[in-house]
């Protein structure tokens, strides 16, 4: 089963639009080939307008790193699918830890995200991924699955509108990269729990990808692609990152 490579770069609260529209002209400038790759970038809400004008003519996909599960309302603050479809956006990043951990986010929430996400035909993201303590604990395999079955109650799992990214949270923003036979232990748990279309789901990594460990990663069978925060906001090793999936 082929899975085309999925790379994501998770901007987190970095960039307003004038540094976004620098990145994106420099990355414009790189001849690197994504015909057969997925790449999208996801930047903060509000630069979200000047990413999807400047990538507009490229392969380049746009992500947005959460949204609301209803459709509009009296929700303060919050932000609907509906606009972000009617933007342009692609890609909606679901359940990150750090929306977990900062606010409040629940297995349930990501639960009525994903299927509003899936109604309005957004292509989702869904982080899963245990704390240090977890995985000290042998709980790792048990705390993915739980937020697997969790995300997926009620929905279908589609592997052309789904993919999972595996996002060990002690590796995130650390330096610290799970090692790559033991994310690849982690995607295969990942995937078998994913029932008989587990073969064609992407199963991406995410946690200190960084351009001198991202073949290695990749190289790994069950990796398909990485979601990159740190290293996806400098042009340069985003592009390097990529490069390494074309050696892969
Ligand atoms: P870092 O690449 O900075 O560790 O962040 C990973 C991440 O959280 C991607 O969603």
């Amino acid at each position: 089963m082929m899975r085309k490579f999925l790379i994501g770069g998770n901007w987190k609260m970095y960039k307003g639009a004038r540094e976004t529209e620098e990145f994106i002209n420099t990355l414009k400038t790189s001849k690197v080939d994504i015909s057969d790759i997925d790449v999208f970038i996801a930047p903060p809400f509000t630069s979200l307008p000047v990413a999807i004008e400047l990538l507009s003519n490229s392969n380049y996909a746009v992500g947005a790193q959460n949204m609301f599960w209803e459709e509009e309302g009296a929700y303060t603050g919050e932000i609907s699918p509906v606009f972000l479809k009617e933007l342009g956006v692609e890609w909606v990043i679901l359940g990150h830890s750090e929306r977990r951990i900062y606010f409040g986010e629940t297995d349930e929430g990501v639960r009525k995200k994903l299927k509003t996400a899936l109604r309005l035909g957004l292509n989702v993201v869904i982080c899963i991924g245990e704390t240090e303590k977890e995985r000290e604990e042998g709980k790792a395999e048990e705390i993915v699955k739980r937020e697997i079955i969790e995300a997926l109650k009620g929905a279908e799992v589609d592997p052309e509108r789904i993919a999972f990214a595996y996002e060990p949270i002690w590796a995130i923003g650390t330096g610290k990269t799970a090692r790559p036979e033991d994310a690849e232990e982690m995607h295969r748990i990942i995937r078998g729990s994913l029932g008989n279309k587990g073969e064609e789901v992407r199963v991406i990594y995410g946690g200190s990808v960084k351009p001198h460990n991202a073949e290695e990663l990749l190289r790994q069978d069950n990796i398909d692609g990485a979601l990159i925060g740190g290293a996806s906001l400098d042009p340069v090793s985003f592009i390097e990152i990529i490069e390494a999936v074309r050696r892969v």
